[in-house]
Formats: structure tokens, C-alpha cells, sequence
């Protein structure tokens, strides 16, 4: 039995969540749960129709959760408001960064959307998962020689980031079937963000000097063995403002305007991802489809004012497409109380699993999965299981009265977490599962002791 109206889930004195319930006219970026959570009558969190404390008894713990109709939800919004808005033929990546895999691979491209991916490993999986390759760009400031030449077999787009990339590539295509290539080129533009997450700045160590557009230029348009597409920026992620999207527009059309002088007729544009997410009550981002609409509308009007044709225009989101989609379920275990200090209470996961507060100081909401209208009447810090003082989940959470076995799930983990996933203290890595329509199924299986060791290599002279 499930409630049929959406619930008011306390996350802290006097703040409350609203469950969705399955709508899915919401945009997944402007909420903290999966669309389709929902409290049932024993009181535990849903997901996809699932019981998120029966995934745990059956997969394991911890556990990523992934629900199928959020993630096609903001693919769906990303993709109609482009079609909708912008005159021009357009094209959504999704930047695979923020969690590659097959099966989100699959379940992306299913909806249309092409993949940005920055290496060779991520570039295998998407051809693996079926991608076509038309509609795979691969970044990267510092490709190496293996993966240029895997790319240029795949037939994907290049994204070129530098001279040294860009000689090299003269080298290694030929004239008889050119290689499609981008320009990334560093636009100048500030956003406020977390220094390791920007990138738009000059002082990046991503793309072109624009100082340096009239050579390349120049060099580009007399290679024979590569096809330039378009330029591509990105100025960094989880913004919240729309106006330095707006500014990139405007100064990308320019760089448009700029290569006609070489005879180079560019007809892509890419305004890389950037939008960002909602992971506290207090984070206010626009919609998928207000920064969509915003970038397709400074497009336009910069290339009516230049009497450009309109580019097939592309943006790679990848946070906003994913993150609200996962929550990673967790099993409470040991706690300590240091009087008038703090209580910890620990998980069986952490910086392993999670490495983005440790980073980054990234704040998660939480709640507990078999306790979702207990009243909240502790603040604790949520520890991670990792010897490492700073592998502390959640500062000052408020949770009810939890004890070991409880179910906590932590909200948001969708992007930047298995992605950024690793071993350290030889943890296996979790398993992951795809809910909907209350089935799930394994799209990650859990790592075991063997696999840990599967890399290891034991000279003949220490045994
Ligand atoms: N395109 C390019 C070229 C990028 O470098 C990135 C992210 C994206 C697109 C997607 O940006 P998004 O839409 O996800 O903001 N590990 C950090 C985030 C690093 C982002 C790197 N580049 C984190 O956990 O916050």
C-alpha cells in the first residue's frame, strides 16, 4: 500500500520535503528525491516502486539506487525544450563523466541523446552500450596517442583542446577519410562555483587560448585530414545563474563569425553542461528548461545580429540529467557520543563511495528509509567506515532516533559518485541498481574480495 498523495518528509526543524509521487512534469534538477519517491504505509521510502529497505535486503549495502523515470524525465526536458525553442537542429549530450556506465549509456542514448566522454575507457563503454558513434564527442586535455587513434577508428568527434593535440592529429588522420574535430576554446567567462569545477576562466587549464583563435584558425582550415565542426566551451559546473550561459552564447557565436574569415564554415556550437542541482533545501536552481531556453534564445539573437545561419547547437549537461535520479542507500552500524561534543553514527560506506564532501565539502540531505515520519530529534555527523578523520558523510544531520540496521539514504548521488568511485582501504565497490515500475535490476554488480586482488601481481620470488 502506498500513499496516494505526496507526503511532507521533515529533513530539519522546520524545513519539509515533498515526495512527488511520480510526477513527472518537475524538473529533476529542482528537487532533492528521485520523482518517483514515495512513503508507503510502513513507513519506508519508495524509489521506482521499490521499497528502498527490500533493495537493500536484496542487493546489499550500500547501494546506489537508480530510478529509471527521473533520469529519462530530464533527458526528455533537456531534449523537447532545444526542439522547441531553437529553430536550428540541436543535439543534447549527455556528459558521461558524471556517472558512465553501460546501462545509463543505453537507457541515454534510448532517448535521443548523444555522449560526451573523456576517455578511452569511458569512449569504449559508450560504443559497448551501443552508442553510435556519430553522436559520441570525446574530450580531454591530454589525450593520449592510444586514444586519439581508438577515437579516429570509432569514427566519434574529436573535441581538440590544444596545439600539441591538434599536430598530433595532423599526423595520425588522412586526407581520404578526414576526421571530425571541434575547437574547445577557453571563453573568459566567471561563474561562481567551486574553484576545481571551473573552467571557463583564462587561467584554465582546459582548451585554446581565444587569443589564439586567428592561428588556429588558420591551421585548421589547411589540414585536408580533419573536418572542423564548430567550437566547443564549458565554463564549469553546478552553476545556478543563467546570465554567464547567456555571455558564453553570445561570445561563441562571435568565434562563429571569426572562422568565416578562413574559409572555415563551422555549423556546430557546444555550451558545455554546467547547470546545477538542487542537494539542499536552500540551493535554488533554474529548471532544465529555463537554461535551456535561455541558451537557445542568445543563440538565436546573436546570429540574427551577425546574419548567421543558425549552428546545430549542442550542451553536454551531465549533474543535472543524473543526480537527482540516485540516492545511495546505507546500513547504520556503530555510534559514538563524545558528551557536548557531537554524536557520530557510522555507515558501512563513505569516501569511498562518495568521495565529494572530502573534495569538495559538498553538502547531501538524508533521510531514514524505515523511519521516514519518525520525528527528527537528533543532529548527529554521519561518519563514513574509512581511517581518515575527514571521511565524514553529513555534518550536523538531523535524523530521528536511528539504530544499527536503519536504512540511510542519502540524497542526490547520481552524478560524481561512482563515477569518482574507488578503493581505498580496499572497500569493493557497491552495486547499483535500475528501479521502475517496482522491478530493479542490477545494472552494477557489487564488488567481491576477488576483484579487489583481480589486479594484483604476486612475483614468483615473494611466494
Ligand atoms: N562538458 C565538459 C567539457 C565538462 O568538463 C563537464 C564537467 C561537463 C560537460 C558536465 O558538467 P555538468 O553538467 O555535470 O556540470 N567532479 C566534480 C564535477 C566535475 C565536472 C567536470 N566537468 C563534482 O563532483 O562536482
Amino acid at each position: 500500500m502506498v500513499a496516494t498523495h505526496p507526503v511532507e518528509v521533515q529533513l530539519s526543524g522546520n524545513q519539509y520535503l515533498s515526495t512527488r509521487n511520480g510526477d513527472l512534469t518537475i524538473s529533476p534538477n529542482q528537487e532533492l528525491l528521485p520523482l518517483t519517491a514515495r512513503v508507503n504505509h510502513q513507513d519506508c521510502l519508495e524509489i521506482g516502486g521499490c521499497d528502498v529497505t527490500t533493495l537493500v535486503q536484496q542487493f546489499g549495502s550500500p547501494l546506489y539506487i537508480l530510478d529509471e523515470a527521473t533520469l529519462r524525465t530530464a533527458c526528455q526536458q533537456y531534449r523537447d525544450t532545444f526542439k522547441q525553442y531553437y529553430k536550428g537542429e540541436s543535439q543534447v549530450l549527455y556528459a558521461s563523466k558524471a556517472w558512465n556506465c553501460l546501462a545509463v549509456c543505453a537507457i541515454v542514448a534510448s532517448e535521443g541523446l548523444g555522449i560526451d566522454v573523456v576517455s578511452g575507457g569511458e569512449l569504449y563503454t559508450a560504443l559497448q552500450a551501443g552508442v553510435d558513434a556519430n553522436k559520441i564527442y570525446l574530450h580531454g586535455n591530454n589525450k593520449s596517442r592510444q586514444e586519439l587513434v581508438f577515437a579516429i577508428e570509432s569514427g566519434c568527434t574529436i573535441v581538440v583542446d590544444n596545439w600539441y593535440e591538434l599536430k598530433t592529429l595532423v599526423e595520425l588522420t588522412t586526407t581520404d577519410s578526414p576526421t571530425r574535430i571541434m575547437l574547445r576554446l577557453t571563453p573568459g567567462i566567471e561563474c561562481h562555483t567551486h574553484e576545481y569545477i571551473r573552467t571557463g576562466h583564462l587561467d584554465s587549464k582546459f582548451g585554446f587560448d581565444p587569443n589564439d583563435l586567428d592561428q588556429v584558425f588558420a591551421y585548421v582550415s589547411e589540414q585536408p585530414s580533419l573536418k572542423c565542426l564548430g567550437v566547443h566551451a564549458h565554463i564549469g559546473s553546478q552553476i545556478f545563474e543563467r546570465q554567464p550561459h547567456r555571455d558564453l552564447g553570445a561570445v561563441m557565436v562571435q568565434w562563429l563569425r571569426d572562422a568565416k574569415k578562413y574559409n572555415l564554415e563551422l555549423t556546430e556550437l557546444n555550451v558545455g553542461g554546467g547547470l546545477g542541482i538542487k542537494y539542499t533545501e536552500s540551493d535554488d536552481p533554474p529548471s532544465i528548461e529555463e537554461w535551456s531556453k535561455a541558451i537557445c534564445e542568445v543563440v538565436q539573437a546573436a546570429c540574427a545580429a551577425e546574419n548567421l545561419p543558425l549552428p546545430k547547437l549542442l550542451c553536454e549537461p551531465g549533474r543535472s540529467l543524473i543526480a537527482t535520479a540516485c540516492v545511495t542507500a546505507y546500513t547504520i552500524g556503530s555510534s559514538k557520543t563524545i558528551p557536548d561534543i557531537r554524536t557520530y553514527v557510522t555507515i558501512d560506506g563513505g569516501m569511498s563511495d562518495n568521495p565529494r564532501p572530502i573534495t569538495y565539502q559538498s553538502v547531501y540531505r538524508t533521510v531514514v528509509a524505515n523511519k521516514m515520519s519518525a520525528p527528527l530529534t537528533e543532529t548527529v555527523t554521519v561518519a563514513g567506515k574509512h581511517c581518515e578523520s575527514g571521511d565524514i558523510l553529513i555534518k550536523n544531520a538531523q535524523l530521528p532516533k536511528t539504530e544499527p540496521g536503519d536504512v540511510l539514504v542519502v540524497m542526490a548521488t547520481g552524478a560524481y559518485n561512482y563515477s569518482m568511485a574507488s578503493n581505498y582501504n580496499r572497500l569493493p565497490r557497491p552495486a547499483a541498481v535500475l528501479v521502475a515500475n517496482g522491478e530493479a535490476n542490477l545494472i552494477l554488480q557489487r564488488e567481491t574480495y576477488e576483484d579487489i586482488i583481480r589486479q594484483d601481481c604476486l612475483p614468483e620470488r615473494l611466494k
